[in-house]
């Protein structure tokens, strides 16, 4: 008897990889907290802010003034020595690769904490050759300082050219960790006309037909994210790498917040980026698999040992695919429990 397991999605691109990708650990990553590592009241509470995330990102692009850029360079890599992340993963977003900070930002963090990072986050990257760039270059600081574990990739996808690339983005290197959708540089690119930071837009709606009794007619608000958030949903799958959602704007909208990251969850994604501490909370909730549905999801498993056949539990017909679908809960849900 022989149980299927689904692909192995969520790792580092494993297929054809050197050793050392292969072995990386599969970690929980609900929230890419942001900090502003230039605000040194901001990094005197990331030792107390690590143990509550599951990523702590320094940020060093956007929203980091220009006249800031070098303190926030100095600041990531001083919080980044003086602070113990245990299992919390620790990030950077760099500033873009055609900037005047990007070379820097590299090359003094790598010699100073390149042995502490897991993860360099890459803005507006535009195609695989962005990926190829960078993945040089941590190599070459990889040999230089004898790094015990390679650096992983994770892309912003907020162009209108990175949206067309992205399957060969997503598969351009084994470093690639992942992905983000870059809602409000993405809606510059595409000359968008909102000034928001990610979900909805009370404009972007349906209106449902006249009725002949004249009741008021019924108005659908649509996500204006959805497209470009199921594309590049299926190119990280079928890289094997990991679809995130990104920034959400309105810090007081906690309920719009929860929606949106709710569909990117339900979509495939494995996390978000939390901007303010009130949003952890969101993240964590939603990027959790519900206790009701994992218990369902664990009925599937056991009616069908091994896998396939098809059962019918409560009046649902259940089958090989759905076996895996449960199984993606339920592993989930064994990570969260770890
Ligand atoms: C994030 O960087 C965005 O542009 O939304
Ligand atoms: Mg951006």
């Amino acid at each position: 008897m022989t149980t299927k397991t689904p692909r192995q999605f969520f790792r580092p691109l494993a297929i054809g990889a050197p050793e050392p990708f292969r072995e990386l650990p599969l970690r929980l990553e609900r929230m890419i907290h942001f900090v502003p590592p230039h605000l040194e009241k901001v990094r005197a509470k990331v030792g107390d802010l690590a143990p509550t995330v599951d990523i702590v990102l320094g940020n060093l692009e956007d929203a980091i003034p220009v006249e800031a850029k070098q303190a926030a360079r100095d600041g990531f890599i001083a919080m980044g020595q003086a602070v113990d992340f245990g299992k919390t993963g620790l990030w950077t977003r760099v500033n873009a690769l055609n900037s005047p900070w990007f070379l820097d930002d590299i090359t003094a963090i790598m010699g100073q904490i390149g042995g502490k990072l897991d993860v360099v986050m890459v803005p507006k990257v535009e195609g695989p050759w962005d990926i190829h760039y960078v993945d040089q270059l941590l190599a070459q600081f990889e040999a230089k300082y004898c790094l015990p574990k390679p650096i992983l990739i994770h892309a912003i996808l907020e162009t209108a050219e990175g949206v067309k690339n992205v399957e060969t983005i997503a598969t351009a290197s084994p470093r690639m960790h992942g992905m983000s959708l870059g809602p409000a540089d993405l809606a510059a690119s595409r000359a968008m006309k909102t000034t928001r930071v990610g979900g909805g837009h009370p404009e972007y709606k349906v209106i449902a037909d006249p009725t002949s009794d004249g009741a008021p007619r019924a108005v659908a608000q649509q996500d204006l994210w959805h497209y470009t958030l199921a594309k590049m949903v299926d190119a990280c799958a079928a890289a094997g790498i990991k679809p995130f959602y990104g920034p959400f704007g309105d810090f007081a909208d906690e309920a719009a917040c929860e929606a949106q990251f709710r569909n990117a969850f339900l979509l495939g994604c494995a996390g978000a980026w939390t901007l303010h501490p009130s949003q952890i909370a969101i993240a964590k909730r939603v990027f959790s698999p519900d206790p009701a549905e994992v218990a369902f999801a664990k009925r599937i498993l056991e009616a069908m040992p091994d896998g396939s056949g098809a059962v019918m539990i409560d009046g649902k017909m259940q089958d090989d695919a759905t076996w895996k679908q449960a199984k993606i809960i339920v592993d989930l849900a064994r990570q969260v429990a770890a």
